[in-house]
């Protein structure tokens, strides 16, 4: 597999450690988002009979999605992640979805057939490109004229408790470096004018911004939140706080936790834009 130099660090993450975490809990992460599913395929408006190319697309929840609506068409969710992509087929063909296929490649670099595509979808697998103009051209150049984009992906950490509260709560009031706003993160595409200028340049169209707000699920109940919490931040905890922790960390869960589980308010923007 082809990997741009700056994406190696991604492939790490996503192919090894973190990625066979969310490959373990593929049900509880496709389930996080859940809530923004028919947004994000209403944007990309997928018609019997279209290919449909969904990048990052993890354990594929959108890619069988898009699969399903695309009927005589297909779709093809292209991952870094070998652990997420294994999970990504065996529901696929568990669900009866058999024009979904998936594919371990770099979007930033894969060398996609040109102009195959009728429609870009990613629900947040866009925004970890150490250079994203070079990933937008050369997904530019695998869709065709008119083809369509739907992107979702986070609003700043400042609006996502979710990030904010669990963060601060296992840091336990050490200072948080922030990644700066252009580097590879999942708040990479929080700023609409930076994302004009990548998608602009790549060659698509002036990109619309819709901003939603829905609950993001942590799981059915305490126990299966401080899990997945614990399975992707536990990286902030040191070890002499560890105790200090787990406590404020249980304390944040439980005050949000409903009849409907443990949900966090989260903000994100829908982007759509097409290829000239
Ligand atoms: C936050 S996860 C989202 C997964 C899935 N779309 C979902 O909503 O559950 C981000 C995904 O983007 C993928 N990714 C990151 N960089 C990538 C790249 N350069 N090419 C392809 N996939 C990439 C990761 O492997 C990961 O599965």
């Amino acid at each position: 597999m082809d990997v741009a130099s700056g994406n190696a660090g991604q492939l790490q993450a996503w192919d090894t450690g973190e990625g066979v975490f969310w490959a373990e809990e593929a049900v509880l992460f496709e389930e996080c988002l859940q809530r923004y599913d028919d947004a994000l395929l209403r944007a990309a408006g997928i018609r019997n009979g279209e290919q449909v190319l969904d990048l990052g697309c993890g354990t594929g929840s959108s890619t069988r999605a898009a699969g399903w609506l695309a009927g005589s068409g297909s779709a093809l969710g292209v991952d870094l992640s070998a652990p997420m992509l294994k999970v990504a087929t065996q529901r696929a063909r568990a669900t009866g979805v058999r024009n979904a296929t998936f594919l371990q490649a770099d979007a930033e670099v894969h060398a996609f057939e040109p102009a195959a595509y009728d429609v870009l979808i990613s629900r947040t697998g866009c925004t970890f490109f150490a250079n994203p103009v070079a990933a937008f051209t050369n997904l530019f150049r695998a869709l065709r004229p008119g083809g369509r984009v739907a992107l979702l992906v986070w609003q700043a950490p400042a609006t996502n408790p979710w990030f904010t509260e669990l963060t601060t709560a296992l840091a336990v009031g050490r200072p948080l470096a922030t990644p700066p706003p252009d580097a590879p993160s999942p708040f990479a595409f929080a700023d609409p004018a930076r994302v004009t200028t990548i998608l602009t340049t790549a060659g698509f169209a002036e990109p619309q911004y819709q901003p939603l707000q829905e609950p993001m699920s942590w799981g059915p109940d305490l126990p299966t939140a401080e899990r997945l919490a614990l399975g992707i931040l536990d990286w902030l905890i040191d070890p002499t706080t560890k105790p200090q922790a787990l406590s404020n960390l249980r304390q944040v869960l439980h005050s949000h936790r409903s009849d409907s589980g443990v949900t966090f308010p989260s903000t994100t923007w829908l982007i759509t834009t097409q290829k000239p």
